[in-house]
């Protein structure tokens, strides 16, 4: 008590001081387990100290956080800041910052099934509930409809709450949950009008939803375009959403994020899929640190790798309890056909080149044409792959091949005629999937340590939900209405994830995250469908694990991967004990007291991420791993080493033999050889391959100087 009223006296005086600096928002944690004696609740202890630094003027938090992070989001001057750091429980700030977003046929591509394998095995994902943190949802959009639904899980505590365009009757039980919040993007943003509800007035958080979750759609297609029926990748869980304020123009706030993610872990949620990039190391990141409370509660997290493209180290999501993903293609072509030489032809036909690859080796729309009244266009491009590109009026793009015919007959003819044939749809194109040049690649600068990304998702071109009643598309600006939308990005990859991984969930409950994760890395594929490594869209190049971790999701496969690499929060903080962190720091990610009597870098993950960047000479580095059997009582399996030249890969031992279910061994992996030039990617692998079974756990091994 004494000490409480010490330090109110100090605040006030500082505050004082500098009562007239400028103010922002702040996002302050907050020691849990401390609660001055007078205060009742944390909510009433921020409260008072911020009526405090604030001159005894009222002052409530934003935000108060309970479980996501400790602490409070609140708008501070500089003196304020200053004189809250001072409080008993003050841990850490960072400033409230505007966050990026990432902009049906894909379930099939992925060998998801109503035969056999992960749909059938966890019914569907029935009454496995993933929570959306993105921008709102379009309630009555037919995929959230309740169809064949059963009843809510008796678990659940989250609610639907209503609002502006959005009445509670909305939600029923696919859509279970729907909340806003928007008071961070308010306290930066006073003057922009935002509605006060969920109502998706954008698409993004509809499309997300849909494609992790959303219900059977017959006769589904984007202007005709990939007809079939719309599904999520667990078409039989519950979705609840938690909506972010947002604009095209603002993006949306860490506090908003936090507050969302709080709500989820009370609310009972299972996975948790996140399309939003956050930065800075993982002490400070908000996102990171909610994350790893909501990991702690048992939730999956998926969080997209971003959409910052080719250059190494881009990936700001990368924290070690999440699973990070990548964007890869899908098997399927959107066509149109040139008839050439007819004569109902009405409107001018363009013929044109264009160069899709810009300066920063990035596939971009060709800008020249936004806007153009023409009535159609062939557009002969240079690269075999093309990305999704919108424009305003009918086109065609072919490759030189192609063009060069298109070019002769208009040069050769009197009166060139044409007729574009659209809508054709076309599956199982080789080679697919490809990573998406948008995808970002690792590692991670906030978690270098742990190879990023975890693995790729398809990503590109989906087809899936989207807001139906305003004219706009969250691709491009313009009249086209439309029940459903595609879109790319690993924005679209991430809940392509959340949906396997709530498949999982529902045939493997006991599972933790962690588990999940090594189920869905150690079954990837890193062959594509033409059976060559998985390439790189636009290069022909095989792609590294610095572009797709360890490959394509293969969700039958991490049904059943014979043994698992799990970790539970004790890793995760012995894992961040060793990176020489201040307590402070770990106390912010961690938010209570925590152990650090065993250090170690070497946390038990599905990956290896070995650097030689010394200069001269030889190294060594040494890994260690326990495995545990989740599937049958006996079993022995043996390691199976794919080299890296150059390099001496050593496993001891090469035999695991588990006599019991949930059974644990360990081994060793030694990499020795020599120092590395700049820039190298090297990568091989170690499968632990059962005998005479049929599992095999693959774990990709990745020496690199970046
Ligand atoms: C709410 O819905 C009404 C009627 O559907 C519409 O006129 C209005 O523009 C909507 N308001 C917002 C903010 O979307
Ligand atoms: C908001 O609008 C008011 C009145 O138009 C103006 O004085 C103020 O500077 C604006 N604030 C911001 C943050 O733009
Ligand atoms: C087309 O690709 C070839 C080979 O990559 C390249 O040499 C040529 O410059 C490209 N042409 C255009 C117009 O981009
Ligand atoms: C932590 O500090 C120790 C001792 O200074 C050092 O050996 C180790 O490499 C550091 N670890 C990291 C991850 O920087
Ligand atoms: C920390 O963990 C170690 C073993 O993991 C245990 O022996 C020790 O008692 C723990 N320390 C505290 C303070 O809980
Ligand atoms: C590495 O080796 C080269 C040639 O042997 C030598 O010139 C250089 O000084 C060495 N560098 C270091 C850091 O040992």
């Amino acid at each position: 008590m004494a000490l409480f009223t010490s330090f109110l006296c100090l605040i006030s005086v500082l505050a004082a001081q500098l009562a007239l600096s400028h103010s922002e928002t702040y996002i302050v944690h907050m020691d849990s387990t401390l609660l001055p004696t007078p205060f009742s609740s944390h909510h009433h202890y921020y409260t008072s100290l911020l009526t405090s630094v604030s001159n005894y003027k009222h002052s409530e938090p934003i935000y108060s956080y309970n479980n996501a992070i400790h602490g409070f989001t609140a708008n501070l001057s500089p003196s304020e800041l200053d004189a809250i750091k001072k409080a008993p429980g003050y841990l850490s700030s960072t400033r409230d910052e505007p966050l990026k977003l990432l902009t049906t046929h894909s379930l099939d591509f992925l060998g998801l099934n109503s035969l056999y394998g992960a749909w059938p095995a966890s019914d569907f994902g029935r009454d496995v509930i993933i929570g959306i943190v993105d921008t709102r949802i379009w309630p009555e959009s037919k995929s959230f409809s309740e169809d064949g639904m059963t009843k809510i899980p008796a678990r659940w505590k989250g609610g639907c709450y209503g609002g502006t365009n959005f009445s509670t009757s909305l939600c029923d039980r696919k859509l279970i949950g729907a909340r806003f919040f928007n008071k961070g993007f308010r306290a930066a943003n006073p003057n922009i009008t935002l509605i006060d509800s969920a109502r998706d007035l954008h698409g993004h958080g509809t499309h997300v939803s849909s494609t992790a979750a959303g219900n059977y759609v017959q006769g589904a297609s984007y202007f005709g375009y990939g007809i079939g029926t719309s599904k999520g990748a667990a078409p039989r869980a519950r979705l609840a959403m938690y909506a972010l304020g947002f604009t095209r123009e603002e993006g949306f706030y860490s506090s908003d994020v936090i507050a969302a993610t709080d709500s989820a872990i009370t609310d009972g949620i299972d996975v948790l899929s996140l399309s939003i990039v956050s930065s800075g190391p993982l002490y400070r990141d908000p996102v990171s640190i909610a994350t790893f409370a909501a990991v702690k509660n048992g939730i999956f997290i998926s969080r997209a790798a971003g959409n910052d493209g080719l250059s190494l180290k881009n990936i700001l999501s990368g924290a070690p309890w999440v699973l990070t993903v990548g964007a890869g293609t899908t098997d399927r072509d959107f066509r149109g056909t040139i008839i050439l030489e007819r004569d109902k032809v009405s409107g001018k036909i363009v013929l044109c080149q264009a160069n899709l690859i810009d300066e920063d080796d990035a596939l971009t729309v060709p800008k020249d044409f936004k806007g153009t009244r023409v009535a159609g266009a062939v557009i002969i491009v240079n690269s075999s792959d093309l990305p999704l590109v919108e424009i305003d009026f009918p086109a065609i793009f072919v490759n030189p091949e192609n063009g060069k015919l298109n070019q002769d007959y208009v040069s050769g003819s009197h009166e060139p005629k044409a007729i574009l044939y659209f809508k054709e749809t076309l599956h199982g194109r080789k080679s697919a999937p490809k990573v998406a040049y948008y995808s970002s690649r690792g590692p991670s600068p906030t978690s270098p340590l742990i190879l990023k990304p975890d693995l790729i998702a398809p990503g590109d071109a989906i087809i899936a939900s989207s807001q139906e009643k305003y004219p706009v598309n969250f691709l491009v600006e313009g009249n086209r209405i439309n029940s459903f939308g595609v879109a790319s990005g690993t924005s679209m990859a991430a809940p392509h994830a959340a949906g396997v991984a709530a498949l999982l969930k529902g045939a493997h409950p006991d599972w933790s995250p962690t588990a999940i994760r090594s189920a869905m890395m150690t079954t990837a594929d890193v062959l594509d469908n033409s059976l060559n490594p998985i390439e790189e869209w636009g290069s022909n190049r095989a792609a590294t694990p610095l572009a797709m971790g360890a490959g394509h999701v293969n969700p039958n496969k991490a049904l059943d991967p014979g043994l698992i690499y799990d970790a539970d929060t004790q890793d995760y903080i012995n894992f961040l004990c060793a990176l020489n962190l201040t307590s402070k720091r770990i106390r912010a990610i961690t938010r209570s007291s925590y152990n650090c009597s065993n250090p170690t870098i070497d946390l038990n993950y599905p990956t290896f991420l070995a650097y030689f960047n010394c200069m001269n000479g030889t190294k060594s580095v040494q890994f260690q791993r326990t495995l545990t059997n989740v599937a049958k009582t006996m079993s022995s399996y043996s390691a199976i080493l794919d080299k890296v030249q150059g390099f001496e890969l050593t496993v001891v031992p090469k035999t695991l033999v588990f006599k019991d279910k949930n059974e644990k061994q360990s081994y060793r992996l030694k990499i020795h050889g020599p120092c590395l030039p700049k820039g190298t990617v090297l990568h091989g692998s170690v499968t632990w391959v059962e005998n005479g079974g049929q599992h095999a756990v693959k774990s990709t091994i990745v020496i690199v100087n970046v």
